[in-house]
Protein backbone atom coordinates (compact mmCIF):
# COMPACT_ATOMS: atom_id res chain seq x y z
CA UNK A 1 0.00 0.00 0.00
CA UNK A 2 1.61 3.34 -1.24
CA UNK A 3 1.93 5.52 1.94
CA UNK A 4 2.19 9.48 2.10
CA UNK A 5 6.07 8.81 3.34
CA UNK A 6 6.95 7.04 -0.38
CA UNK A 7 5.10 9.72 -2.13
CA UNK A 8 7.03 12.70 0.15
CA UNK A 9 10.72 10.73 -0.02
CA UNK A 10 10.16 10.24 -4.05
CA UNK A 11 9.54 13.78 -4.71
CA UNK A 12 11.91 14.85 -2.42
CA UNK A 13 15.23 12.13 -3.81
CA UNK A 14 14.15 13.41 -7.19
CA UNK A 15 14.21 17.28 -6.43
CA UNK A 16 17.62 16.98 -5.87
CA UNK A 17 17.98 20.04 -3.75
CA UNK A 18 15.64 22.21 -2.12
CA UNK A 19 11.70 21.89 -1.79
CA UNK A 20 9.29 23.71 -0.02
CA UNK A 21 6.64 22.06 1.80
CA UNK A 22 3.93 23.95 0.15
CA UNK A 23 4.96 22.68 -3.17
CA UNK A 24 5.18 19.03 -1.52
CA UNK A 25 1.83 19.66 -0.55
CA UNK A 26 0.39 20.95 -3.43
CA UNK A 27 1.80 18.47 -5.99
CA UNK A 28 0.61 15.42 -3.42
CA UNK A 29 -2.53 16.43 -2.39
CA UNK A 30 -2.06 16.52 1.08
CA UNK A 31 -1.91 19.14 4.04
CA UNK A 32 1.32 20.98 5.15
CA UNK A 33 0.37 18.87 8.47
CA UNK A 34 0.86 15.69 6.59
CA UNK A 35 3.92 16.66 4.55
CA UNK A 36 5.71 17.46 8.23
CA UNK A 37 4.00 14.40 9.89
CA UNK A 38 5.42 12.24 6.92
CA UNK A 39 9.12 13.82 6.85
CA UNK A 40 9.64 13.26 10.94
CA UNK A 41 8.70 9.68 10.13
CA UNK A 42 11.41 9.42 7.39
CA UNK A 43 13.99 10.99 9.38
CA UNK A 44 12.87 8.43 12.30
CA UNK A 45 13.94 5.70 9.57
CA UNK A 46 17.40 7.69 9.11
CA UNK A 47 16.29 9.96 6.11
CA UNK A 48 18.86 12.73 7.23
CA UNK A 49 16.66 15.73 5.77
CA UNK A 50 17.24 19.66 6.38
CA UNK A 51 14.62 22.13 7.02
CA UNK A 52 15.21 26.20 5.65
CA UNK A 53 12.66 28.65 6.25
CA UNK A 54 11.16 29.90 2.91
CA UNK A 55 13.35 27.39 1.19
CA UNK A 56 11.94 23.85 2.79
CA UNK A 57 12.59 20.55 2.65
CA UNK A 58 16.55 18.81 1.23
CA UNK A 59 17.68 15.30 1.41
CA UNK A 60 20.86 15.28 2.49
CA UNK A 61 21.30 11.84 2.61
CA UNK A 62 19.49 8.84 2.60
CA UNK A 63 19.92 5.03 4.51
CA UNK A 64 19.98 2.01 2.33
CA UNK A 65 16.22 0.63 2.53
CA UNK A 66 14.32 -1.17 -0.32
CA UNK A 67 11.36 1.01 -0.47
CA UNK A 68 8.17 1.80 -3.06
CA UNK A 69 8.75 5.83 -2.21
CA UNK A 70 12.99 5.00 -3.45
CA UNK A 71 12.14 2.75 -6.44
CA UNK A 72 9.43 5.23 -7.58
CA UNK A 73 12.25 8.24 -7.38
CA UNK A 74 14.11 6.32 -10.55
CA UNK A 75 10.45 5.40 -12.86
CA UNK A 76 8.13 7.14 -14.28
CA UNK A 77 4.85 6.87 -12.02
CA UNK A 78 3.30 4.86 -14.43
CA UNK A 79 5.70 2.05 -14.18
CA UNK A 80 4.81 1.70 -10.35
CA UNK A 81 1.56 0.82 -11.22
CA UNK A 82 2.46 -2.96 -11.79
CA UNK A 83 5.02 -3.24 -8.77
CA UNK A 84 4.88 -4.54 -4.86
CA UNK A 85 7.73 -3.97 -2.28
CA UNK A 86 7.61 -5.90 0.48
CA UNK A 87 9.67 -6.09 4.12
CA UNK A 88 9.57 -9.75 4.29
CA UNK A 89 7.30 -12.45 2.23
CA UNK A 90 8.75 -16.44 2.52
CA UNK A 91 9.23 -16.33 -1.97
CA UNK A 92 8.62 -13.41 -3.91
CA UNK A 93 8.27 -16.55 -6.99
CA UNK A 94 5.45 -17.81 -4.86
CA UNK A 95 3.83 -14.57 -4.45
CA UNK A 96 4.12 -13.38 -7.82
CA UNK A 97 2.70 -16.68 -9.11
CA UNK A 98 -0.93 -16.20 -6.92
CA UNK A 99 -0.70 -12.99 -8.73
CA UNK A 100 -0.08 -14.75 -12.06
CA UNK A 101 -2.88 -16.71 -11.43
CA UNK A 102 -4.93 -14.02 -10.98
CA UNK A 103 -4.55 -12.15 -13.88
CA UNK A 104 -1.55 -10.07 -13.45
CA UNK A 105 -0.12 -8.62 -16.41
CA UNK A 106 3.09 -9.04 -17.96
CA UNK A 107 5.51 -6.82 -16.48
CA UNK A 108 4.13 -7.47 -12.98
CA UNK A 109 6.98 -7.24 -10.54
CA UNK A 110 7.62 -8.45 -6.59
CA UNK A 111 10.32 -6.84 -5.05
CA UNK A 112 11.39 -8.22 -1.18
CA UNK A 113 13.69 -7.10 1.38
CA UNK A 114 14.22 -10.39 2.86
CA UNK A 115 12.81 -14.36 2.11
CA UNK A 116 11.96 -16.64 4.76
CA UNK A 117 11.86 -19.42 2.31
CA UNK A 118 14.09 -18.24 -0.78
CA UNK A 119 13.83 -20.58 -3.75
CA UNK A 120 17.08 -21.54 -5.74
CA UNK A 121 17.81 -24.00 -8.78
CA UNK A 122 17.91 -27.83 -8.37
CA UNK A 123 15.22 -27.51 -5.20
CA UNK A 124 18.07 -25.78 -3.46
CA UNK A 125 17.22 -22.79 -0.95
CA UNK A 126 18.46 -19.04 -1.49
CA UNK A 127 20.14 -17.05 1.47
CA UNK A 128 17.84 -13.99 1.64
CA UNK A 129 18.76 -11.97 4.58
CA UNK A 130 16.82 -7.96 5.28
CA UNK A 131 18.75 -5.25 4.71
CA UNK A 132 21.09 -6.31 2.50
CA UNK A 133 19.77 -7.53 -0.74
CA UNK A 134 17.58 -7.42 -3.55
CA UNK A 135 14.82 -10.45 -4.32
CA UNK A 136 12.90 -10.04 -7.08
CA UNK A 137 10.41 -11.76 -9.53
CA UNK A 138 9.07 -10.48 -12.66
CA UNK A 139 6.17 -12.08 -14.75
CA UNK A 140 6.22 -12.50 -18.34
CA UNK A 141 3.53 -14.28 -20.77
CA UNK A 142 5.80 -14.79 -23.69
CA UNK A 143 4.40 -16.73 -26.92
CA UNK A 144 7.45 -19.34 -26.51
CA UNK A 145 7.76 -23.00 -26.60
CA UNK A 146 8.33 -24.54 -23.04
CA UNK A 147 11.23 -26.48 -24.21
CA UNK A 148 13.21 -23.29 -24.65
CA UNK A 149 12.46 -21.45 -21.48
CA UNK A 150 16.06 -20.95 -20.89
CA UNK A 151 16.54 -18.17 -23.30
CA UNK A 152 14.24 -16.23 -21.13
CA UNK A 153 16.89 -17.10 -18.02
CA UNK A 154 19.58 -16.01 -20.21
CA UNK A 155 18.36 -12.85 -21.36
CA UNK A 156 17.48 -12.11 -18.15
CA UNK A 157 21.31 -12.99 -16.85
CA UNK A 158 22.08 -10.06 -19.65
CA UNK A 159 19.33 -7.97 -17.87
CA UNK A 160 21.18 -8.58 -14.57
CA UNK A 161 24.69 -7.71 -15.86
CA UNK A 162 23.63 -4.62 -17.45
CA UNK A 163 21.85 -3.27 -14.46
CA UNK A 164 24.89 -3.63 -12.07
CA UNK A 165 27.32 -2.53 -14.90
CA UNK A 166 24.97 0.95 -14.94
CA UNK A 167 24.28 1.63 -11.34
CA UNK A 168 26.85 -0.22 -9.37
CA UNK A 169 30.14 0.66 -12.34
CA UNK A 170 31.37 -2.96 -12.19
CA UNK A 171 30.84 -5.55 -15.19
CA UNK A 172 30.00 -8.94 -13.94
CA UNK A 173 30.62 -12.07 -15.90
CA UNK A 174 28.20 -14.83 -16.57
CA UNK A 175 28.69 -18.63 -15.94
CA UNK A 176 26.66 -20.82 -17.91
CA UNK A 177 23.69 -21.03 -17.76
CA UNK A 178 22.98 -17.89 -15.17
CA UNK A 179 24.88 -16.95 -12.27
CA UNK A 180 26.09 -13.75 -11.98
CA UNK A 181 29.62 -13.59 -10.93
CA UNK A 182 32.04 -11.10 -9.85
CA UNK A 183 35.84 -12.07 -9.60
CA UNK A 184 34.48 -15.49 -9.80
CA UNK A 185 32.18 -14.71 -6.55
CA UNK A 186 28.38 -15.63 -6.89
CA UNK A 187 26.64 -12.24 -6.42
CA UNK A 188 23.06 -13.47 -7.99
CA UNK A 189 20.82 -16.22 -8.94
CA UNK A 190 18.33 -16.44 -10.98
CA UNK A 191 15.21 -18.95 -11.00
CA UNK A 192 12.74 -19.21 -13.81
CA UNK A 193 9.60 -20.80 -13.35
CA UNK A 194 7.08 -21.81 -15.63
CA UNK A 195 3.51 -22.68 -15.87
CA UNK A 196 1.99 -24.72 -18.88
CA UNK A 197 -1.94 -24.84 -19.83
CA UNK A 198 -2.01 -28.42 -19.64
CA UNK A 199 -4.78 -28.86 -22.39
CA UNK A 200 -2.55 -27.07 -24.76
CA UNK A 201 1.09 -27.28 -23.61
CA UNK A 202 1.71 -23.32 -24.44
CA UNK A 203 3.08 -21.65 -21.57
CA UNK A 204 0.83 -19.15 -19.61
CA UNK A 205 3.25 -17.66 -17.62
CA UNK A 206 7.38 -17.14 -16.70
CA UNK A 207 8.27 -16.27 -13.54
CA UNK A 208 11.96 -14.57 -13.78
CA UNK A 209 13.14 -14.70 -9.76
CA UNK A 210 16.25 -13.06 -9.14
CA UNK A 211 18.25 -12.61 -6.19
CA UNK A 212 20.96 -10.52 -5.95
CA UNK A 213 23.55 -10.17 -3.08
CA UNK A 214 24.36 -6.52 -3.18
CA UNK A 215 25.72 -5.34 0.27
CA UNK A 216 26.64 -8.24 2.75
CA UNK A 217 29.63 -8.48 4.09
CA UNK A 218 31.26 -11.71 3.40
CA UNK A 219 30.60 -12.65 7.31
CA UNK A 220 27.01 -12.59 6.68
CA UNK A 221 27.27 -15.73 4.50
CA UNK A 222 27.67 -19.31 5.76
CA UNK A 223 30.78 -20.91 6.24
CA UNK A 224 30.19 -22.93 3.49
CA UNK A 225 29.35 -20.41 1.15
CA UNK A 226 31.97 -18.07 1.79
CA UNK A 227 34.60 -19.23 -0.92
CA UNK A 228 31.87 -19.34 -3.61
CA UNK A 229 29.31 -16.15 -2.57
CA UNK A 230 29.54 -12.58 -2.63
CA UNK A 231 28.64 -9.17 -2.72
CA UNK A 232 28.39 -6.36 -5.00
CA UNK A 233 29.48 -4.04 -2.95
CA UNK A 234 32.55 -6.31 -1.25
CA UNK A 235 33.97 -7.28 -4.57
CA UNK A 236 34.02 -3.94 -5.89
CA UNK A 237 35.68 -3.04 -2.63
CA UNK A 238 33.56 0.13 -1.93
CA UNK A 239 33.02 1.20 1.73
CA UNK A 240 29.33 2.84 1.36
CA UNK A 241 26.53 0.82 0.71
CA UNK A 242 24.85 0.40 -3.16
CA UNK A 243 21.68 1.74 -3.44
CA UNK A 244 19.35 -1.27 -3.85
CA UNK A 245 16.22 0.59 -5.06
CA UNK A 246 18.09 2.64 -7.86
CA UNK A 247 18.86 -0.57 -8.40
CA UNK A 248 16.00 -2.25 -8.36
CA UNK A 249 14.47 0.23 -10.60
CA UNK A 250 17.54 0.14 -13.20
CA UNK A 251 16.62 -3.93 -13.46
CA UNK A 252 12.77 -3.57 -14.06
CA UNK A 253 13.86 -1.32 -16.79
CA UNK A 254 16.28 -4.07 -18.53
CA UNK A 255 13.64 -6.66 -17.65
CA UNK A 256 11.56 -4.45 -19.73
CA UNK A 257 13.04 -4.16 -22.08
CA UNK A 258 13.42 -7.98 -22.54
CA UNK A 259 9.42 -8.28 -22.45
CA UNK A 260 9.33 -6.06 -25.03
CA UNK A 261 12.07 -7.19 -27.21
CA UNK A 262 10.81 -11.07 -26.77
CA UNK A 263 12.18 -12.89 -29.04
CA UNK A 264 12.89 -10.45 -31.82
CA UNK A 265 16.28 -8.97 -30.20
CA UNK A 266 17.59 -12.27 -29.89
CA UNK A 267 20.76 -11.30 -31.56
CA UNK A 268 21.62 -8.72 -29.19
CA UNK A 269 21.02 -10.82 -26.26
CA UNK A 270 22.88 -13.29 -27.62
CA UNK A 271 25.68 -11.63 -28.73
CA UNK A 272 26.07 -9.95 -25.27
CA UNK A 273 25.65 -13.25 -23.23
CA UNK A 274 28.37 -14.39 -25.22
CA UNK A 275 30.52 -11.55 -24.41
CA UNK A 276 29.73 -11.37 -20.93
CA UNK A 277 30.14 -15.40 -20.52
CA UNK A 278 33.28 -16.75 -18.62
CA UNK A 279 32.57 -20.02 -18.79
CA UNK A 280 33.71 -20.67 -22.64
CA UNK A 281 37.11 -22.12 -22.67
CA UNK A 282 37.40 -23.57 -19.43
CA UNK A 283 37.60 -26.85 -17.73
CA UNK A 284 34.30 -27.83 -16.74
CA UNK A 285 32.94 -30.68 -14.44
CA UNK A 286 29.37 -31.81 -15.48
CA UNK A 287 26.73 -33.21 -13.68
CA UNK A 288 22.90 -33.16 -14.87
CA UNK A 289 20.11 -31.26 -13.29
CA UNK A 290 17.97 -34.55 -12.17
CA UNK A 291 20.98 -36.08 -10.69
CA UNK A 292 22.90 -33.45 -9.53
CA UNK A 293 23.50 -34.79 -5.98
CA UNK A 294 24.53 -38.56 -6.80
CA UNK A 295 25.99 -38.98 -10.23
CA UNK A 296 29.81 -38.81 -10.48
CA UNK A 297 30.95 -35.55 -12.75
CA UNK A 298 32.08 -35.88 -16.18
CA UNK A 299 34.92 -33.71 -17.01
CA UNK A 300 35.35 -31.82 -20.20
CA UNK A 301 35.87 -28.63 -21.64
CA UNK A 302 33.61 -25.21 -22.19
CA UNK A 303 33.74 -24.91 -26.02
CA UNK A 304 30.94 -22.09 -27.09
CA UNK A 305 27.73 -20.67 -26.65
CA UNK A 306 25.36 -22.00 -29.19
CA UNK A 307 22.47 -19.92 -30.99
CA UNK A 308 19.87 -21.51 -28.14
CA UNK A 309 21.92 -21.13 -25.12
CA UNK A 310 22.85 -24.45 -24.96
CA UNK A 311 26.85 -25.24 -23.83
CA UNK A 312 28.40 -26.72 -26.16
CA UNK A 313 31.21 -29.30 -24.26
CA UNK A 314 33.86 -31.38 -25.40
CA UNK A 315 34.26 -34.52 -22.87
CA UNK A 316 37.66 -35.67 -22.15
CA UNK A 317 37.03 -39.00 -24.29
CA UNK A 318 36.96 -36.77 -27.45
CA UNK A 319 32.90 -35.95 -27.62
CA UNK A 320 31.38 -33.36 -27.41
CA UNK A 321 27.46 -32.18 -26.33
CA UNK A 322 25.16 -29.63 -26.69
CA UNK A 323 23.88 -29.40 -23.28
CA UNK A 324 20.75 -27.07 -22.60
CA UNK A 325 20.58 -27.70 -18.45
CA UNK A 326 22.98 -29.31 -15.91
CA UNK A 327 24.84 -28.06 -13.35
CA UNK A 328 28.53 -26.86 -14.28
CA UNK A 329 31.07 -26.53 -12.16
CA UNK A 330 34.46 -24.44 -13.31
CA UNK A 331 37.62 -26.32 -12.78
CA UNK A 332 40.07 -24.11 -11.29
CA UNK A 333 44.00 -25.48 -11.94
C1 LIG B 1 19.93 -19.95 -7.72
O1 LIG B 1 21.03 -19.45 -7.91
O2 LIG B 1 19.83 -21.09 -7.24
C2 LIG B 1 18.70 -19.16 -8.05
C3 LIG B 1 18.30 -18.29 -6.91
C4 LIG B 1 17.08 -17.44 -7.21
C5 LIG B 1 16.64 -16.65 -5.99
C6 LIG B 1 15.53 -15.70 -6.30
S1 LIG B 1 15.32 -14.52 -5.00
C7 LIG B 1 13.86 -13.97 -5.73
C8 LIG B 1 13.12 -15.18 -6.26
N1 LIG B 1 12.30 -15.76 -5.23
C9 LIG B 1 12.73 -16.96 -4.86
O3 LIG B 1 12.19 -17.66 -3.99
N2 LIG B 1 13.80 -17.29 -5.57
C10 LIG B 1 14.16 -16.27 -6.53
Amino acid sequence: MLSTKDHVISKLIKADGYISGQALSDELGISRAAVNTAVKALKEQGYDITSVTNKGYKLLNMPDILSYGQIMSYLPKSRMEKITVLEETDSTNRVLKELAFDGAPEGTVVISDCQTKGRGRLGRSFLSPAGTGIYFSYLMRPEIDPAVISTVTCWSAVAVSDSISSVCGITPSIKWVNDILINDMKVTGILTEMSVEPEIGAVSNVIIGIGINVNESPSDFPPELRDIASSIRYESGRQDPINRSELAARLILEMDKIASGFPTDQDRYLKAYRDHCSTTGLDVSVVSAHNHTSETPRLGKAVCINDDFSLKVLFEDGHTEDLSSGEVSVRRR
